[in-house]
């Protein structure tokens, strides 16, 4: 019987499920829920020393749907959480007291301030969370103030920041990162240089989820006006995919044993698969949890078990990184087609159905013949 109990940065997670930091972790009543409902961790809306300066607007979320009405593209102008520090300092507490077995993520960031990140790591480990995760990564509002992606976009600025970070805890620490940059490896290797333990990605895409072709105004509008949002959703998976196949070639090139949590339009059990192929110890849902609720994490764990049943595997371990090998260059791959064909050709040298030329192509045999080329 295969399990999904999986150890990462030597903390113990009974799944590798966790509540990406959004508004399914605003406070303990939901986070509670999400654990109640079997999910393994999770990593609370993220905090900051002063959240008075943190202020919403309504409506602040657009959707792209597909013909079946559902969801696919989202967008969000949200900030960090809402709640005062000394509010999550009891409700983290009461959290642990609950749910001493699941894992407790305290999502932080603050400004580029050595004292501000030493003293919200310091009252979050007080309040006994279980690790951190540095939110280098929301792409809007915050980085007007130098905060969130305008650090994780700069990887001297990491480096120095998580080198505060590093010295300030013991605990493991995971820094997230946005895709909102060319190259995902730079900004990963500032931090694991600077000693973080893991990489938590992807946060949201920087985006603009359309224009009212009524009002002609950008969307979602706010008395008239908007801001660009980040982009979450199915749509992103591709993207996410894509850039934890990086930093898990990154890491298993230069940083061996620390950890990566997959991010990104993760729905089920065979998404979740898809990003522990690639590298990822653990993985994160926000946007599937508002479209779903709390009660998705028990089809996604049926998913999960069911995949790795099918292939033998007993462990996440097991698997883990397996489709890594298989990416390469195109020139690589022109070169193993050409190889493959000699070969086939070769093999097939006494039968005339082995097309290599188009004058092979035959009336008669023309299914047969295509469907040998199938790859
Ligand atoms: C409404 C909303 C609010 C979010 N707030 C936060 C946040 O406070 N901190 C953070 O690190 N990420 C935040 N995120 C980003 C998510 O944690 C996640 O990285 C992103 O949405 C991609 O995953 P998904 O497709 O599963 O939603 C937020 C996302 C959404 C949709």
């Amino acid at each position: 019987m295969p399990t999904l109990e999986t150890t990462v940065n030597g903390i113990k997670f009974p799944n590798p499920f966790t509540i990406a930091s959004g508004p399914p972790g605003t406070n303990a009543r939901v986070i509670c829920r999400a654990y109640a409902e079997g999910w393994g961790a999770a990593s609370a809306k993220t905090v900051c020393l002063d959240a008075s300066k943190i202020i919403n607007v309504a409506p602040r979320y657009g959707r792209l749907k597909d013909s079946n009405n559902e969801p696919y593209g989202w967008e969000n102008i949200e900030l960090i959480s809402t709640m005062p520090l000394e509010q999550w300092v009891d409700e983290f507490k009461l959290i642990k007291d609950r749910f001493p077995d699941r894992v407790l993520i305290a999502s932080i960031m603050e400004e580029f301030n050595k004292d501000a990140w030493f003293e919200i790591i310091q009252r979050c480990e007080a309040a006994g969370v279980d690790m951190f995760e540095c939110n280098f990564s929301c792409p809007h509002g915050l980085p007007e103030r130098k905060m969130g992606s305008a650090m994780g976009e700069d990887p001297e600025i990491l480096s120095e920041v998580c080198s505060w970070v590093r010295a300030a805890t013991d605990k493991p620490v995971w820094a997230k990162m946005t895709p909102n940059i060319t190259r995902i490896e730079d900004p990963s290797r500032a931090c694991l240089a600077a000693g973080i333990d893991g990489i938590s990605a992807i946060n949201t895409i920087r985006s603009v989820i359309g224009v009212d072709l009524e009002t002609l105004r950008p969307m979602p509008t706010v008395e008239g006006y908007t801001t660009p949002g980040g982009y979450s959703c199915k749509a992103i998976k591709p993207i996410a995919l894509r850039m934890n196949m990086e930093i898990a070639t990154l890491i298993r090139n230069e940083f061996k044993g620390r950890s990566l949590s997959g991010i990104g339009g993760i729905e089920t059990g065979e998404d979740a698969a898809e990003f522990i192929l690639l590298g990822a110890d653990t993985v994160q849902v926000c946007t599937g949890v508002m479209k779903h609720g709390y009660k998705i994490v028990q089809a996604m764990t049926e998913q999960l078990l069911a995949f790795m049943d099918r292939h033998g595997f007993e462990t996440i371990e097991e698997f883990k990184g397996k489709a890594l090998p298989y990416f390469t260059t195109h020139a690589d791959l022109v070169d193993r087609q050409a190889a493959a064909k000699a070969k086939k050709a070769a093999a097939k040298a006494n039968r005339e159905s082995g097309i290599t030329a188009d004058e092979q192509w035959d009336g008669d045999d023309f299914v047969k013949q295509s469907d040998e080329l199938v790859g």
